[in-house]
């Protein structure tokens, strides 16, 4: 495992669980219970091995992501935002394969901007602005989506998509995957 948190991991939902497809709210209390949900969510991404978690990935309709994720420097950036917007991008864009916790299945292939400024809030509600370049800058982006309900597959075209959906097994870290059925996913 790469990191530790006292946190309590918890259950990683799954594509097709509306949470995951609606926006957040907006985070105004910057108090423990919040500090203790950001704790949870790193204890989740390490057991899951993941390099970034959003709120409602652990089924909280919170607008609060992690992240512990090495950049096209291989510097490591370990961190939260909280309620974050993307204020700027720049090219080149890069073409890498791009997972979620979420899809557990096959990674695809996406094109994101090579680097990627998100401004939110820290934990005690100060204003931050985070930076940041290949990998970490894909994590960036892909975790704020999350917060406006957009998955990666969302970008992928309907043939692209459906190989995904219909690849997708449960990781043994996790419970068994929901009775959803493929088609239902595919036209979501
Ligand atoms: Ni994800």
């Amino acid at each position: 495992m790469r990191g530790d948190s006292p946190g309590q991991a918890r259950p990683v939902v799954v594509v097709g669980d509306p949470v995951l497809h609606n926006p957040t709210e907006p985070v105004t209390a910057f108090d423990d219970e919040l500090a203790g949900l950001l704790e949870d969510m790193f204890a989740t991404m390490y057991v899951a091995e993941g390099v970034g978690l959003a709120a409602t990935q652990v089924g909280v309709s919170r607008s609060v992501f992690v992240y512990d994720c090495h950049d096209d420097d291989d510097v490591r950036h370990k961190g939260h935002l909280i309620n974050p917007r993307i204020v700027a991008t720049a090219g080149p864009e890069q073409r890498i394969e791009e997972g979620c916790l979420s899809v557990p299945g096959p990674y695809a292939t996406l094109g994101r901007p090579f680097s990627a400024t998100v401004s939110g809030q820290d934990k005690q509600g100060n204003p931050i602005e985070v930076t940041g370049t290949g990998l970490f800058a894909r994590c960036l982006l892909h975790e704020t989506e999350h917060l406006a309900g957009t998955l990666y597959i969302d970008h992928l075209n309907r043939r692209k998509r459906s190989r995904v959906l219909q690849a997708i097994e449960p990781f043994p870290w996790n419970g068994p995957l929901p009775q959803v059925s493929t088609s239902e996913l595919i036209d979501g």
